[in-house]
């Protein structure tokens, strides 16, 4: 059973083309979406910068590099790894978030992988926007690529559902709606206050995103092959029908992929109700937001949920990530779940031109959670933190 289609996809897109000349050439280029595999890329020699961030963040960056390195040694590719010492710590110290030059350091790389931000004693909000938003922002990494896969042995909240229901990957639109962080006060702190925080949806945004969302899933080529757009066109009626209008224009492009509708707040229902019916779902920032985090407890919480900042463009740089936070308690405690991070790490090498590495990664981590971990929540793995990695490691041969 598919979830409800809240308007039907048949009525034609009425005006001409919005796509100029950059575009088109942008788009061109899109087919290959950081799937690509050829010989001579295992030989290559991947650049990767660590930002190990905050709390825990060092602790699962340290396994998903002990991963990465027992993985390259077995496909043969050199992982030449550059540490960075971004987060909090050295923004208490310096007043500095992103260092002169950062951003340019960066572009130098094939991959950048971030541990977690959030540090107890900096304010919410300043390393977020400073740190994980402007990265996002400066290197133009416009795809939020988030897996929502239950593995083996993994225990969902949703009663009697397994890995076989809950396979699907929400493509969040990454740079644009109500992160532009355009806004401001009127009157701030007196009764007449007012606060205007405005979403921006544009064009080119929203049709990069769809498009990309369309190849990936044409190549992900499940038997559903369905991507489903998520948005809220019944009351914003200026923005999402922007979206809702290129994400028809765009499905003509591709009439293998089928396609469907939902309005946000259903989709929270049917991601509940019947997970087994979505394959892609591509979203805007904020909704994407939202439910990735609903996505991410009914794949077994954030201990697995990983997640990708992309910029697909050639030339494009993206960064990986665990999606569990900083988690400060249980820092330094060889305690907090490294799976997320690892498979972040996955991700990565799948974007990077080693997928057979990322295969390798995904069947070891099945393997450990399936027959070794007693839960994916800190402190009651049955391991700590480090034997977690060593025992991906051992499971990649
Ligand atoms: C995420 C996070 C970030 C976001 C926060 C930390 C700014 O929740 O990656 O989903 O809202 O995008
Ligand atoms: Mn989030």
């Amino acid at each position: 059973m598919r979830p409800g289609v809240a308007r039907p996809l048949a009525e034609p897109f009425s005006g001409d083309t919005l796509v100029g000349g950059d575009e088109q050439e942008i788009f061109a280029a899109m087919p290959e979406i950081g799937l690509e595999t050829t010989d001579t890329m295992a030989e290559k020699t991947l650049k990767i910068a660590t930002i190990p961030g905050d709390g825990t963040g060092p602790e699962v960056t340290a396994e998903a590099v002990k991963v990465l390195e027992g993985v390259a040694a077995i496909e043969g590719f050199v992982a030449d790894v550059e540490t960075l010492d971004w987060g909090g710590d050295r923004y208490l110290a310096t007043g500095e978030i992103i260092p002169e030059g950062g951003l340019d350091l960066l572009r130098t790389k094939d991959a950048v992988f971030l541990g977690a931000i959030g540090h107890p004693d900096v304010a919410p909000g300043i390393l977020e926007k400073g740190l994980l938003l402007d990265l996002r922002f400066q290197l133009d990494q416009y795809i939020n690529l988030r897996p929502v896969k239950l593995l083996p042995g993994v225990e969902t909240p949703l009663a009697g559902r397994g890995p076989d229901d809950i396979d699907f990957v929400v493509v969040r639109e990454n740079t644009e709606d109500l992160y532009c962080g355009v806004g401001g006060f009127l009157k701030k702190g007196t009764p007449d206050e007012v606060a205007v925080q405005q979403a921006i949806y544009t064009r080119k945004g929203c049709e990069r995103c769809i498009r990309w969302a369309f190849e990936y899933t044409r190549q992900r080529n499940s038997p559903k092959k369905t991507l489903t757009l998520v948005a809220k066109t019944n009351v914003l009626t200026f923005g999402h029908d922007l979206w809702w209008r290129t994400f028809q224009e765009v499905a003509r492009d591709y009439p293998d992929v089928k396609t469907d509708y939902n309005h946000v707040d259903a989709c929270c229902m049917w991601m509940v109700k019947n997970p087994e019916a979505y394959d892609v779902i591509v979203t805007t920032n904020m909704f994407g937001d939202i439910i990735t985090d609903l996505g991410g407890i009914l794949q077994g919480g954030m201990g697995v949920a990983a997640g990708g900042n992309l910029n697909p463009d050639p030339g494009g740089v993206s960064m990986f990530e665990p999606m569990g936070g900083s988690a400060p308690k249980y820092k330094g405690t060889d305690q907090i779940n490294p799976i997320a991070a690892i498979n972040a790490m996955g991700m990565l090498l799948e974007h990077s031109g080693q997928p057979a590495a990322a295969a390798r990664i995904d069947r070891a981590v099945a393997h450990v959670t399936g027959t070794k971990m007693k839960s994916q929540a800190a402190g009651k793995m049955g391991y700590g933190t480090k034997a977690v990695g060593d025992l991906v490691v051992e499971a990649l041969s």
